[in-house]
């Protein structure tokens, strides 16, 4: 017989992990279990607190469905997405920085000519992007890959809008021998990241904004290469310096230049105002005896 106090229970919790022959799992528990214990222990957690948070971490499993990841949602909001990003990913050698996937990815956009335009008949002020996909050492990457999707001017992407079943703001565009590509789209605004669940409410209860800055997604990648998943965040957009998933980082954020009225980039004439943006990205080889 052997019963615990508040004190001797994190060992005896630890102990049960003695046989567990999964060496790695075995640490990540014993840590998780330690942290988990210092923190109930750090902050005297009552019933009804040890309660409502069972209930809250049940209503972000029920929010879940094939096209809602509350639980993700909860992991960016609350730093950790970014956090295991950023351990994981390291921007070494000058490779480009990493950032977080988001819930908009859509597999499968269609691969387009370099210098096409991905926003027809999607809202917001037109944007060209350039520029070129280097190796870490100044080699520029022929055939490399970008998988860009971003939401319109007015902060929604495809997925949200009412009655759009199609992709908008979205394509897959490959770099020319000298790794440059060129494309066509929109510059992106500020928006929310979704409030009408669990997450939503705990942000309220915290009193964080749910806003991240403006920006476009892309995912690099080249044969080779590690893939980098990442954004260009657009310069002066209001929350860069309190994205709601903490995902800004300094070297991704890009001057969009404005034009007036006139012929764009690829000659053919605006009369609206227009931005370019110019950004290269630097991957990392794969393995150094492929570089
Ligand atoms: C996004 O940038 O699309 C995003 C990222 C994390 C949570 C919500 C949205
Ligand atoms: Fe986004």
């Amino acid at each position: 017989m052997r019963e615990f106090d508040e004190r001797s229970i994190t060992q005896a919790v630890i102990g049960r992990l003695a046989e567990c022959p999964d060496l790695r799992f075995k640490e990540v528990m014993t840590s998780l279990v330690t942290h988990l214990h210092d923190f109930v222990r750090e902050v005297k957690l009552t019933e009804p607190e040890w309660m409502a948070a069972i209930q809250f971490l049940t209503d972000v499993g029920q929010a879940c469905t094939e096209k809602r990841q509350e639980l993700i949602l909860l992991s960016d909001t609350l730093g950790v997405s970014v956090l295991v990003i950023t351990i994981n990913h390291p921007a070494e050698e000058g490779s480009v920085e990493s950032t977080v996937l988001g819930p908009y990815y859509w597999e499968g956009a269609p691969e387009l000519p370099r210098g096409s335009n991905l926003a027809e008949g999607v809202k917001g002020e037109p944007a060209f992007y350039s520029g070129r996909v280097l190796s870490t050492d100044g080699r520029p990457l022929p055939n490399a890959l970008l998988d860009i999707w971003s939401g319109d001017g007015e902060g929604n992407y495809d997925m949200q809008i009412p009655g759009e079943t199609g992709m908008k703001a979205r394509g897959r565009i490959r770099t020319d021998a000298e790794g440059r590509y060129w494309f066509r789209s929109i510059r992106p605004t500020f928006y929310p990241v979704p409030t009408d669940g669990p997450v939503g409410r705990m942000l309220r209860k915290t009193g964080s904004h749910p806003y991240r800055p403006g920006h476009v997604h892309m995912i690099v990648s080249a044969p080779g290469h590690l893939p980098v998943t990442t954004h260009l965040f657009v310069a002066g957009s209001k929350y860069l310096d309190s994205d709601a998933v903490f995902g800004m980082k300094e070297s991704l954020v890009v001057q969009f230049k404005r034009h007036p009225p006139g012929a764009g980039p690829d000659g053919e004439r605006l009369d609206t105002p227009f931005y370019s943006v110019d950004y290269d990205f630097r991957l990392r080889p794969a393995a150094p005896d492929r570089a």
